[in-house]
C-alpha cells in the first residue's frame, strides 16, 4: 500500500496485518491489527515517527522509496512491533537520527542492537524543530512499558499516540468510521496492556488535558478525527466505579460445576445483577478480559481435578491477577470428589487484587438441594454487596 495523505505534509505509512490472529503468543486478535508510522515533512527536517513490526519491513521501506532523506525517527516505544524496522530504515537513511527517551534508548540498543551513535535523547516537554512543524515530547510511562511517550506535532495538533488509544484493528479505514466496532477493539486492547497500569495512565491522561488535540494517530488501528471519543472511553475504563455485574470464567467436568453456575446466573438475573458467562474451553480470552474491565464482582467455577482447581480456572485466576481489573469482590463456586485445596490454590494466586473476598460454594459431587441453597445465597450477598455500593 502506498503512503496516505492525512493532512499537510502528514502521511500514513504502515502495514495493516489482516491475518495476524495473535500477539506476543498469548493475545487473541479475532480483527488482525495494523502498525501505523507517520511521515512529517517540515520544511527543514523530515521525521519518520515510528516503524512497523520487523516482519512488515519491507513494506515501509517500499513506502519509503520517494523520500529523499530522513533526518529523525521518533521511537515513541522501544517494543519491536513499532520498533523493529528501525535498523531497516536506518541501512536506507544511515544519515537519520533516533530521537527517543533515555529509557527506551538502552531498550533499543539491548533489543535491537543499534550502535549508540544513532540517538539523541530527549527530556519530558522537549522540542524538536523541523522548519515549520515543531514535535513536542511528553513522557507518558506505562502505555505500555515504562519508556513510553507521545510527541505532539504543535502546528497541527496532532498527537502520535503509538500504543496509546490504540486498537488491534485491521480496516482500510485510515480514520475511524464505526465508533462503536473501534470501541470495542480499543476496550480490548485497553484491557489487556494497559488496565494494569491504569492508576499511572490516569496521570498521563490527565497530563493530555492540557494540549489542544484535535486528532490523535495511534501505532495501531485507524486514526481519531474525533479524540473525545477514546479519551471519554479511557476516562470511564479508569476512573468510573465498576458497574452491577459479575463476570463468571468457569471450567466444568462431568457437569457438577455447570450445575452450580446455571443455578447461580439465574439467582443473580433475578436479582438484577448482571452476568458475562465464560466457558474457559472455549473463551476467546480477549472477551474475558474487555469484562474485567468494568464487571464488580469476579466469581471463578472450577470443579477439583488432581487435588486443586482445574488448569484454566487457574490460568483465568492468574490472569485476573495480571490484569488488575477494578473489582470489588470475588468468589469461588464448583464442585469436587472427595477433598483437595482448591480455595487455598485459588485464593493465593490473586493478591494483586483488591478485592473482599466472599465465602466460595463448593459441592461434593453433583449439586444438592443445600448446595443450590448455598448457591442462592451467594448470589443475595453480591447483589446486596453492589446495592451497597450504590453501583449501576
Ligand atoms: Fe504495540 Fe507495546 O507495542
Amino acid at each position: 500500500m502506498k503512503p496516505r495523505k492525512i493532512t499537510n505534509q502528514i502521511y500514513w505509512m504502515g502495514s495493516i496485518d489482516w491475518d495476524r490472529r495473535l500477539f506476543d503468543s498469548l493475545i487473541p486478535l479475532p480483527d488482525g491489527t495494523s502498525y501505523n508510522a507517520y511521515l512529517v515533512k517540515g520544511s527543514d527536517k523530515i521525521a519518520l515517527v515510528d516503524t512497523v513490526d520487523p516482519a512488515m519491513a519491507n513494506e515501509l521501506l517500499y513506502q519509503l522509496e520517494g523520500v529523499d532523506k530522513i533526518d529523525y525517527i521518533i521511537s515513541n516505544h522501544a517494543e519491536q512491533d513499532h520498533s523493529g524496522s528501525i535498523p531497516h530504515v536506518l541501512s536506507k537513511f544511515p544519515e537519520a537520527k533516533i530521537v527517543t527517551t533515555t529509557k527506551a534508548k538502552g531498550m533499543l540498543i539491548e533489543l535491537l542492537r543499534i550502535p549508540e551513535k544513532f540517538f539523541i535523547t530527549i527530556e519530558d516537554g522537549g522540542i524538536l524543530s523541523l522548519g515549520d512543524k515543531t514535535l513536542k515530547f511528553i513522557y507518558t510511562p506505562w502505555v505500555h512499558w515504562p519508556e513510553t511517550m507521545v510527541t505532539y506535532l504543535q502546528e497541527d495538533k496532532v498527537l502520535f499516540s503509538c500504543d496509546f488509544f490504540g486498537s488491534h484493528l485491521a480496516t482500510s479505514n485510515l480514520y475511524v468510521i464505526d465508533e462503536g466496532r473501534v470501541y470495542e477493539a480499543a476496550k480490548r486492547y485497553y484491557a489487556e496492556i494497559m488496565m494494569p497500569f491504569r492508576k499511572i495512565i490516569a496521570k498521563n491522561l490527565k497530563k493530555l488535558e492540557s494540549y489542544d488535540i484535535e486528532m490523535i494517530a495511534p501505532s495501531h488501528g485507524p486514526i481519531y478525527p474525533r479524540p473525545s471519543f477514546i479519551i471519554d472511553a479511557y476516562r470511564d475504563w479508569i476512573f468510573n466505579a465498576p458497574r452491577n455485574t459479575v463476570v463468571l470464567p468457569y471450567v466444568s467436568m462431568h457437569k457438577s460445576t455447570k450445575l452450580m453456575v446455571d443455578h447461580f446466573v439465574a439467582a443473580l438475573v433475578e436479582r438484577g445483577v448482571g452476568v458475562e458467562q465464560f466457558n474457559l474451553v472455549v473463551t476467546d480470552i480477549g472477551k474475558l478480559a474487555i469484562s474485567l474491565v468494568d464487571a464488580c464482582t469476579i466469581i471463578i467455577g472450577t470443579p477439583t481435578v488432581l487435588a486443586g482447581p482445574h488448569p484454566l480456572a487457574i490460568y483465568a485466576a492468574f490472569l485476573s491477577n495480571a490484569l488488575r481489573p477494578k473489582a470489588k469482590f470475588l468468589s469461588i463456586i464448583g464442585s469436587y470428589g472427595w477433598g483437595g485445596k482448591t480455595i487455598e490454590v485459588l485464593s493465593g494466586m490473586i493478591p494483586n487484587l483488591k478485592v473482599e473476598i466472599i465465602d466460595p460454594v463448593l459441592s461434593k459431587g453433583v449439586p444438592k438441594e443445600s448446595d443450590f441453597k448455598a448457591i442462592e445465597h451467594l448470589a443475595e450477598i453480591i447483589s446486596m454487596k453492589h446495592q451497597e455500593l450504590n453501583i449501576k
